[in-house]
């Protein structure tokens, strides 16, 4: 059977408590879910979330993570200390990082081989901004993003990696990739892959969809060929829109 894998990410949003309290009660109701699930608390929540999680299938993420192991890193955190945690994924090169916080791809690539290197999974976000579709380089953007965020990993450290297809103008916004456009870039995403590490890697990468992904949307999208699965923002943070998602099917 088709594997997929459903991520929330929490993004800023619940205290340590608030977010122990939804993971807690997500425990509780994926309990049955047969898809591979993450969530991914704010740094501040991860200790908390991590110790409800103990001993569930529910996977502990991360949001970011620092591109050095230690040092004089003012606001970083590091790949030691996420692990020290439990955390098993970590997000990186998300939109709002690469928008808010300027992070290239050269900066995501470091971090990408850093976590790689301790053995954590990688969820490296990949996607186009309305004007770079509009001008007609979607597949200039989102080819780089992958070619340079995956730079020097080699062909066995892509089981670890899940690529996730958020194009930047679906985000928060309500409006979504229809299922045959986001189909359509993630079967690009896979001609890239298939580039750089042959058609039988490209096959079996698990390639998520994220922007505005709700209970009424997420099994059409994920019904469609090339879509392997989730990145969840707003619809993560709670129970009730989150498990429909992650048991889709
Ligand atoms: P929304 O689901 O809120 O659009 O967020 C998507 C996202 O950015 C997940 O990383």
């Amino acid at each position: 059977m088709r594997s997929y894998f459903i991520a929330g990410n929490w993004k800023m949003h619940k205290t340590a408590a608030e977010s122990a309290a939804l993971a807690s009660e997500l425990r509780e109701k994926l309990a049955g879910c047969k898809e591979k699930v993450m969530v991914a608390p704010a740094f501040t929540a991860l200790s908390e979330v991590s110790k409800v999680l103990a001993g569930s299938s529910i996977l502990l993420g991360a949001q970011n993570m620092g591109p050095e192991e230690q040092g004089a890193h003012t606001g970083e955190v590091s790949v030691l200390m996420l692990k020290d945690l439990g955390v098993k994924v970590v997000i990186l090169g998300h939109s709002e990082r690469r928008h808010t916080y300027l992070e290239t791809d050269e900066l995501i690539n470091k971090k990408v081989l850093l976590a790689l290197k301790h053995g954590l999974e990688v969820i490296l976000c990949v996607g186009e901004t309305l004007e770079e579709r509009e001008a007609g380089r979607l597949e200039e953007v989102v080819g780089t993003q992958i070619e340079k965020g995956l730079a020097s990993v080699p062909a066995e450290k892509l089981p670890m990696v899940t690529i996730a297809y958020e194009p930047v103008w679906a985000i928060g916004t309500g409006k979504t990739a229809t299922p045959e456009d986001a189909d359509a870039v993630h079967a690009y995403c896979r001609k890239v892959l298939a580039g750089m590490y042959g058609e039988e890697a490209a096959r079996s990468m698990v390639i998520q969809y994220g922007g505005s992904v709700k209970p009424d949307n997420a099994a059409t999208l994920m019904g469609m060929p090339n879509i392997d699965g989730a990145l969840v923002g707003g619809a993560s943070l709670k129970a009730d829109t989150f498990v429909p998602i992650a048991c889709f099917r």
